[in-house]
């Protein structure tokens, strides 16, 4: 099958990182012409890290039943990514809050869209987040999650903003300390755009 944009992908790998530096405007076709300031983390230091984090996590849980529960839907790529780095038994499920809408800032708001179906009761539950930014949407559901007498509950984040002042819960694993800027690929969306990039940039 023809590939629709010419050579090997310009834009997946350190290559943009590279190819990028000093410009204003990434030109990335999956952009659709909106203006990023730079790229955060390229693709190669993504699953660089996410193969470390697979570690940490595969050495963090030597027994019982470990439930991977990836809040959708930011955490998406980097849930699909992260299982296969986890060298254990372990199942999967899913979490659906919603909080911002098309703003950049939180709401302050989380609603539970659904709920995962799997009793959570004396098992490990690894919550996976794409990013802690206010620590509002963790909060909230740690304390929904806590509640249903689980083994142990613990974070698993691939972006840690650091803004947070009174986060409750630590977060056990974090991939990247982010800049305080609004974030994007890799899963991390704006209004719903720009989930399905390779790697994470910064909007302007
Ligand atoms: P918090 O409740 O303020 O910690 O926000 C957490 C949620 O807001 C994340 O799971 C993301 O869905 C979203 N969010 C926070 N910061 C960013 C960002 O920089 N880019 C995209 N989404 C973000
Ligand atoms: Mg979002």
């Amino acid at each position: 099958m023809r590939r629709p944009s010419g050579p090997a992908d310009r834009w997946s790998g350190i290559s943009v990182n590279v190819s990028m530096a000093g410009s204003r405007t990434v030109e990335d076709p999956r952009l659709d012409g909106r203006p990023v300031k730079r790229i955060a983390f390229g693709s190669d230091q993504i699953s660089t890290r996410v193969r470390e984090l697979g570690c940490a996590i595969t050495d963090a849980y030597p027994v019982g039943d470990l439930l991977v529960l990836g809040l959708l839907k930011g955490s998406f790529i980097f849930l699909s990514d992260l299982v296969r780095e986890i060298r254990r038994p372990l199942q999967v499920d899913f979490l659906v809050a919603s909080s911002y809408g098309d703003a950049m800032e939180s709401s302050g708001t989380v609603r539970l869209v659904y709920d995962p179906e799997t009793t959570l009761e004396g098992k490990h539950i690894l919550l996976v987040e794409d990013i802690v930014d206010s620590g509002r949407t963790l909060s909230r559901l740690l304390d929904l999650l806590s509640e249903r007498s689980p083994r142990s509950l613990e974070v698993c984040a691939l972006l840690h903003k650091h803004v947070a002042e009174h986060l409750r819960y630590p977060t056990k694993f974090v991939g990247f300390d982010a800049p305080n800027e609004f974030l994007v690929g890799y899963g991390l969306d704006h209004a719903e755009n720009f989930r399905h990039l390779p790697y994470i940039a910064s909007l302007q």
